[in-house]
């Protein structure tokens, strides 16, 4: 076996067998094979395709490229969560903490930021004292004394994910669904939960543009998780304008606790009580997701949730203090408004440009390792439909950059399109996917 012929057989559209994808996955792990083939053979399968069997073989082959997570020391049901990527996505954070606070253990591996998405991570460490690099045996026991943690996913994991997201970052090859399954599976699977609940995100700020290929990788990712004995359900959700009003790395922080205190957006607040109500049932505390989801609003309510998250802020070495007073965030010394020129309605965002733009102020990466600003970002809290008057402040940029601040603050108001009439919201939540198959739960 050699890789020209790999390469070559994709190219014309062959179907790889599963020896064929184990030789190129782990000899790119091992160093083996050079990023130019591998960029190559990446290519072919963003033209190509693969069917869903070399996916999953994919998936496999990734998984044992790296270490794996025993979590059967933590007890109950495990549950995970996973999105695809957006823009103010800031669901994980809240999410864990009522999850946990409802008793399934949420052992929760997380990244960084890439291209115009946010991390968790990367949000975490604007958190004084915070840890996200975590031994795996600190991790289950924090998991199971307070009932969640976040860490950052070790570097031991899936090294061909690693390997291959940055290589796919960097030659146009992300957005395929079958490298976006694998890469996503894999994690998921080595980090040992007993389920998992994926947020499939759809429109513009997303990495899938339109809902057909949003429910391609969801059932894709679906079929793959229980084919691997983990009940795996996907909701595909709307990502044609940012989810939360803050896009950034502490002021999502202030926004997750914002929410757990009860004043948290329509839109995200939805998103958390769905994709929990989820993790609850699928971790035996709810009869089902509508029960799990009434389990969560009553935790935002009584507090339960914002109890639960200090305690895992303290577990993991952080000060909790901050939730009280979010001035001991990390704060940009420029607050720049940003007024609407026009009255009328909100009718467009180019979202995945927003999620740019804040990346352009420092609040995400340019390239893999850059330093990026926890203080800076965008607070926009506007929704599409939204009515806005001339000279109405609709959006804040947060800069340590005057001038950089000052060219979005300028450049933001390009990426919204207005409407002299009303606009209608948009919908949310596209489908549910699961084992019983595809449930739509929106109108056109
Ligand atoms: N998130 C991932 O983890 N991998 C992808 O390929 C895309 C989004
Ligand atoms: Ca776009």
């Amino acid at each position: 076996m050699n890789i020209v012929d790999i390469i070559e057989r994709k190219k014309y559209g062959n179907v790889l067998d599963a020896k064929e994808i184990d030789y190129f996955v782990q000899g790119y792990s091992k160093g083996e094979i050079p990023d130019y083939q591998i960029s190559a053979l990446l290519m072919a399968i963003w033209f190509r395709g693969m069917n869903k069997s070399e996916t999953a073989e994919l998936t496999l082959s990734m998984v044992r490229s790296g270490k794996t997570v025993d979590l059967s020391k933590i007890n109950g049901i495990k549950v995970d969560k996973h999105s695809s990527g957006g823009v103010a996505d800031t669901v994980s954070l809240p999410l864990v903490a009522l999850v946990a606070a409802n008793g399934v253990p949420v052992a929760k591996m997380s990244g960084r930021g890439l291209g115009h998405t946010g991390g968790t991570i990367d949000k975490l460490e604007s958190i004084p004292g915070f840890q996200t690099e975590i031994p795996t045996e600190k991790f289950i026991e924090i998991v199971n004394r307070v009932g969640g943690a976040i860490v950052s996913q070790s570097g031991e994991l899936v090294i061909a994910d690693k390997k291959m997201y940055a290589l796919r970052d960097v030659t146009g090859t992300v957005d395929s669904i079958p490298l976006i399954a694998s890469s996503i599976m894999s994690k998921k699977i080595a980090a040992g939960a007993d389920a998992i609940v994926l947020d499939v995100k759809v429109g513009d700020g997303a990495f899938m543009k339109d809902l057909d290929s949003a429910l391609e990788l969801a059932k894709t990712m679906v079929e793959i998780g229980d084919s691997v004995g983990r009940n795996t359900v996907a909701y595909i959700t709307d990502m044609n304008q940012p989810l939360g009003d803050a896009i950034g790395n502490s002021i999502e922080v202030e926004e997750a606790v914002n929410v757990l205190k009860g004043k948290g957006g329509k839109r995200l607040v939805e998103v958390i009580k769905t994709l929990g109500g989820e993790m609850l049932c699928l971790g035996g505390k709810a009869k089902d997701s509508a029960e799990g989801k009434m389990l969560i609003e009553k935790s935002i309510e009584n507090g339960a949730g914002l109890k639960k998250f200090a305690e895992i802020v303290k577990a993991q070495g952080g000060d909790p203090s901050f939730i009280d007073d979010f001035s001991k965030l990390p704060q940009a010394k420029f607050k720049i408004p940003v007024s609407s020129k026009v009255s009328g309605y909100i009718k467009e965002m180019e979202t995945e440009n927003i999620g740019k733009f804040a990346a352009f102020l420092g609040a995400g990466r340019m390239k893999k390792g850059d330093k990026i600003d926890l203080a800076v970002g965008i607070m926009f809290p506007k929704k599409v439909g939204d009515k806005v008057e001339e000279g109405e402040t609709i959006a804040t940029i947060l800069a340590n950059d005057k001038s950089k601040g000052e060219e979005a603050a300028e450049k933001l108001l390009s990426l919204i399109k207005f409407s002299e009439n009303p606009v209608k919201e948009l919908p949310l939540i596209y489908y549910k996917v699961s084992e019983k198959g595809v449930e739509k739960l929106f109108n056109e």
